[in-house]
């Protein structure tokens, strides 16, 4: 008999229409089994700021550690300056949980759906262990002479030794739980100081998983790869901001944004789950998102939560419906949010 409290952030844009969805599916899934889910949501995003000042109080924050994790839509919206949202919510929230591991699988779920020529289902299959906490992420910097022609702007990548090796730690185990060579993606040929941390860290622990093979490729050559030879790419471990960056190319290879996962964990404190998209305000409100990326993103959470029976049973629903081409219109297909999420309920 297991009972979760999640805390839902629909957030703005699509992300309450993609939110709703995978809420829907999560509550289909548990119908008839011993797991209970309670939903509690939080206004948190664009409409909550513009009308209240506030972007997410410490108390809020705080609420939200009480809940087993947070299930997130997205945040940003043109009316507001751009960082004020991402930084002020999802960043915090990152950072404030210390979800250090953003977890970014990359499957291709259906050979139809890639943009890739003669790829086959499975064949792309690698994760991306993204350390989520430092890096270019951590708001250190500062202007000179603002708006003068001196102007110096300053924004350093902030890299610490114990936020290094707990990720490349956790991208290890992860590696060897499954099999997988682990591969660190750097920058070390130029970034001679931080990705020289990186390379130091991984070499060490490199020899206590000496069963894990260890790779390495920089991440110009890396971005080559996952085009050219994806299926050759296991686990790889990679600095925040190339980790961003990596993982749109990583959602195009498995079928676009709309499938794309992201876990931000923090093995013994509060997770956070979302898909990599964003608030996409070019489509927002036409009940024409893809759902699909939150629903395997409820997923990853019921698997991380310990219920692997619930997540596996969503994602062989997911499956199902892109073998039988019942898909958005972003993948080429014709349903409406709320009927793909319908459908995955159907099949449930
Ligand atoms: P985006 O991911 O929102 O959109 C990129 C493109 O992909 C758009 O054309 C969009 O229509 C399409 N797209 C995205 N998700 C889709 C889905 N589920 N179904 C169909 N099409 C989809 O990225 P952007 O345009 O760079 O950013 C928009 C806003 O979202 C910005 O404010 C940005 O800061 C924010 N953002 C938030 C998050 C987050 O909250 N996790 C992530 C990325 C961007
Ligand atoms: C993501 C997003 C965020 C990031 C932004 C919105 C802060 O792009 O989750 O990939 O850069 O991490
Ligand atoms: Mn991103």
């Amino acid at each position: 008999m297991a009972e979760f409290d999640i805390a839902v952030i629909p957030g703005d844009g699509i992300g309450p229409e993609v939110v709703d969805e995978g809420a829907k599916v999560l509550k289909k899934a548990a119908e008839g089994s011993d797991l209970t889910l309670n939903f509690a949501e939080f206004p948190f995003g664009a409409d909550h700021y513009l009308k209240s000042g506030e972007v997410l109080s410490d108390e809020s924050r705080e609420e939200l550690g009480e809940y087993d994790a947070i299930y997130l839509g997205a945040v940003g919206d043109p009316r507001v300056e751009p960082g004020v949202l991402e930084k002020g919510i999802l960043l915090n929230l990152r950072f404030y949980f210390e979800q250090y591991v953003n977890l970014r699988p990359i499957r291709l779920r259906h050979e139809r759906y890639s943009p890739l020529k003669g790829v086959e289902a499975g064949e792309i299959d690698m994760t991306v262990v993204r350390e989520n906490t430092e890096g270019l992420y951590a708001d250190s910097g500062g202007f000179l002479r603002r708006n003068t022609e001196q102007e110096v702007a300053v924004q350093e990548m902030v890299n610490t030794h114990h936020g290094v090796e707990r990720v490349v730690e956790y991208a290890f185990e992860y590696a060897e739980s499954r099999d997988d060579s682990l591969m660190l993606c750097d920058k070390s040929n130029v970034l001679g100081y931080a990705h020289d941390l990186w390379q130091r860290v991984f070499a060490d622990l490199s020899e206590k998983y000496s069963g894990v093979e260890a790779r390495h490729q920089y991440v110009d050559a890396l971005t080559m790869k996952m085009v050219r030879d994806p299926g050759d790419i296991d686990t790889v471990v990679t600095c925040n901001m190339f980790g961003d960056i990596i993982t749109d190319l990583g959602a195009e290879l498995q079928g676009g944004m709309g499938m794309a996962v992201s876990a931000n964990i923090n093995p013994g404190g509060v997770s956070m789950f979302e898909p990599v998209h964003g608030s996409a305000p070019d489509i927002a409100g036409e009940n024409a998102a893809n759902p699909l990326a939150a629903i395997l993103a409820a997923a990853a959470m019921m698997e991380e939560l310990g219920d692997e029976e619930i997540a596996d049973r969503i994602r062989s629903s997911v499956d199902r419906a892109l073998a039988e081409e019942r898909i958005t219109v972003d993948m080429g297909g014709d349903l409406t949010t709320e009927e793909m999420g319908d459908f995955i309920c159907s099949l449930l």
